[in-house]
């Protein structure tokens, strides 16, 4: 079943105690980490130091979307800190095929992010080696922007350049995700939703976080009935 994954980007830093606390309790299992070094992207956010105090802290799974360049200059930070998936973009290094076999080996699992106006298919060659795909749905450096439509097409390449080379890395879709356009992304396939601003800055976050996970159980209960419909039909025609 698809997953939100909270972005901390848009978060009260005062508040994040508080804010994991609900995470937790909710039954998070995921929280997205996004690192930016003023170069790749036009903003700063956190570094490892952030990293390691929520691993400190916690047991989420820690996902970290590097936005930096070159990523080969903060692997060892970031693996050091404790993270648990690493996600690098294919646009931020020449050397993309070195630098996921050097998040393996380390122990973490590695993601490969695409930018909204990077062509799906450049993922041919490296999309074997990666346990993600994380499809950018805004251009990446800030939170709270608006959901790029396009997505929803490149969506449904990725899906079909995985079925076509026979591969399964979870995808994870990140940016301008709300109550608006998360059904249409579960029907197309999304594992994981990272959503930032949507919940951190609701004023009932509570609240909103149930919404959000009301949408993708009854679309899960749909698809169950759907599967059992087919299944009693075959037995029976
Ligand atoms: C943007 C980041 C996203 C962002 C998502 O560069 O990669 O993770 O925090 O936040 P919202 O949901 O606010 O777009
Ligand atoms: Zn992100």
């Amino acid at each position: 079943m698809a997953q939100i994954v909270p972005s901390l980007l848009s978060a009260d830093i005062l508040d994040l105690k508080n804010l994991l606390e609900e995470f937790r309790d909710f039954g998070i299992e995921w929280l997205h980490i996004d690192i930016m070094d003023g170069h790749f992207v036009p903003n700063l956010s956190f570094g490892p130091q952030f990293v390691e105090s929520i691993r400190e802290g916690d047991k989420f799974l820690l996902d970290v979307h590097l936005m930096v360049t070159p990523p080969e200059n903060f692997l060892d930070l970031f693996i050091k800190a404790g993270a648990d998936l690493i996600t690098v973009h294919l646009e931020s290094t020449p050397h993309i095929h070195r630098v996921i076999s050097y998040i393996k080996i380390s122990g973490c699992k590695a993601g490969i992010a695409i930018n909204p106006g990077t062509p799906v298919f450049l993922l041919e060659d490296i999309i074997k080696d990666v346990d993600l795909v994380l499809l950018m749905s805004v251009n990446p450096g800030f939170g709270g922007q608006e959901f790029i439509e396009n997505t929803f097409k490149r969506l449904k390449d990725l899906r079909e350049l995985c079925k076509s080379l026979g591969v399964s890395p979870l995808i994870e879709v990140d940016g301008g995700i709300n109550g608006e356009n998360i059904e249409k992304l579960l029907d197309l396939g999304v594992d994981m939703l990272v959503i930032g601003s949507a919940i951190t800055r609701s004023k009932d976050r509570r609240l909103r976080l149930s919404e959000l996970d009301s949408i993708i159980k009854k679309k899960q209960e749909g698809i169950l009935e759907l599967q059992f419909h087919k299944k009693v039909g075959e037995s029976y025609g």
